[in-house]
């Protein structure tokens, strides 16, 4: 369906590959290895490997698009918490899964566990959002997401949790370490190319939906991980770096995270 508005973004982009073209005096060689790289990609992937969206993600583009979007929430009185790139490992049909029970099924043996816990509440008011649904997903020891990894159970370190009558969720999940992105394709090649790692700091993933207020999609990070300075999908930003603190009393985790969550109102 055409309308107005994809007229003027793609009259727009055409215009900027065009004056791009003229500016580098783009050779005919230099166009075939941007169509051999655009159509790499596309054979790379699947749907457990979306080679598209990683090499928008290692020139900064979905990073870019996200600040672009955030840009207006943030100007209000009260910001909602910042949001960060979705990033190509979200899945749609990630199960539901009762508060204080964990994300962590065939656990690793190199794993650390830690409890994760919070309330989300709305930014304007400040009251408990009650029903808001936290979406989380992680990476496993080895790097992997559970879809990109055999060994991994299906949805392992993912779920769906709801928020109680005061707003607050909580699950066991891996205290996150850093990983490389897939290498191999495009995205690695243009990494490569500038002198570029491929490692992201440790994360999680979340998405925190609520009735009446604005869906955020945002990742926290470890304040003591690695690669925070440099993250190859450029995602970091300041107010997403959260502290984990040693768990008192509780067998099951050696970590404790408190994240709490503010959303806008829609
Ligand atoms: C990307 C994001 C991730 O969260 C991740 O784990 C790997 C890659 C990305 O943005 O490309
Ligand atoms: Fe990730």
């Amino acid at each position: 369906e055409t309308t107005p508005r994809m007229r003027t973004v793609m009259t727009a982009l055409i215009q900027h590959v065009h004056d791009f073209a003229r500016e580098v005096n783009l050779t005919t060689e230099e166009w075939l290895a941007g169509v051999a790289m655009l159509n790499w990609a596309g054979q790379m992937s699947n749907d457990k490997r979306n080679e598209g969206q990683l090499v928008c993600d290692v020139i900064g583009l979905e990073s870019l698009v996200d600040d672009i979007t955030y840009r207006e929430a943030s100007k209000a009185d009260k910001p909602p918490t910042s949001s960060a790139i979705l990033g190509p490992f979200w899945r749609a049909d990630a199960p539901i899964r009762e508060n204080g029970t964990t994300i962590t099924f065939n656990t690793p043996k190199d794993a650390v566990v830690a409890y994760m816990h919070g309330q989300v509440t709305s930014a304007e008011t400040g009251k408990p959002l009650a029903n808001a649904t936290v979406d989380v997903w992680q990476a496993s020891t080895n790097g992997l997401y559970e879809q990109q990894d055999d060994d991994q159970i299906d949805c392992n370190l993912r779920g769906k949790f709801v928020t109680d009558a005061e707003g607050r969720y909580s699950f066991y999940c891996l205290r996150p370490t850093p990983y490389p992105i897939p290498f191999d394709g495009p995205a690695g090649k243009l990494l490569k190319l500038m002198d570029r790692h491929e490692y992201r700091p440790a994360h999680i993933h979340l998405i925190v939906e609520s009735e009446g207020h604005r869906s955020l999609t945002t990742q926290i990070f470890d304040k003591d991980s690695k690669y925070l300075e440099d993250d190859s999908v450029f995602a970091v930003k300041d107010g997403l770096t959260v502290e984990f603190k040693p768990r008192k009393g509780d067998t099951q985790a050696e970590w404790d995270l408190e994240y709490n969550v503010t959303l806008a109102k829609k």
